[in-house]
């Protein structure tokens, strides 16, 4: 179970998941309460990928300065890396890191975790922090439950809509 405020976030997601009718408005929220709840959370924000180009992700709802990078390979950048390994990545200084691409000159660490849905990557949650190494396991474990959330709100989400559909959308 992760530790306060952690704990507090995931209720609050959880609460919200079970009155949004659609993963945008769950998106929104979720990306406003974790950064205003978790000061060292610079930049908080999704990409999901193109459901007509699985070869790119697209910037979603997002919490923290703008930025250029609306849409990322998945051959590309920290983001891309996620998407690739299947796993979620943890980056302690980016100026090590010569796949990271350039959100603000601010960031110094950044963690991104992927959404499954069905087992399938979908997207991902990416934080960034001003602070070195500001992401531990405590960060990942709440990053990672919200991501299975997410996966499972966006999975029940399609079951309303097509009961009968199986994950590629082909009636069973
Ligand atoms: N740093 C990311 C790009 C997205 S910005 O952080 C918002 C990357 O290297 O993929």
């Amino acid at each position: 179970m992760p530790k306060p405020p952690f704990c507090e976030i995931i209720s609050e997601l959880k609460r919200l998941a079970e009155s949004a009718t659609d993963f945008s408005s769950l998106q929104k929220f979720a990306v406003d309460v974790i950064a205003q709840n978790l000061p060292y959370y610079d930049w908080v924000g999704f990409y999901m990928l193109d459901p007509d180009d699985s070869s790119v992700l697209v910037l979603g709802p997002y919490h923290g300065a703008p930025t250029d990078h609306l849409r990322i390979p998945v051959t590309k950048g920290i983001c891309g890396a996620a998407v690739a390994t299947g796993e979620t990545v943890v980056i302690d200084d980016v100026t090590t890191d010569p796949r990271y691409l350039a959100c603000s000159l601010e960031t110094r660490s950044e963690i991104v975790v992927p959404i499954r849905v069905n087992q399938k990557i979908a997207g991902e949650i990416d934080i960034d922090s001003h602070t070195v190494s500001a992401f531990g396991p405590d960060d990942r474990r709440f990053l990672e439950e919200c991501a299975t959330l997410f996966g499972r709100f966006i999975q029940e989400t399609r079951d309303k809509l097509s009961p009968q559909a199986d994950d590629n959308g082909l009636t069973i």
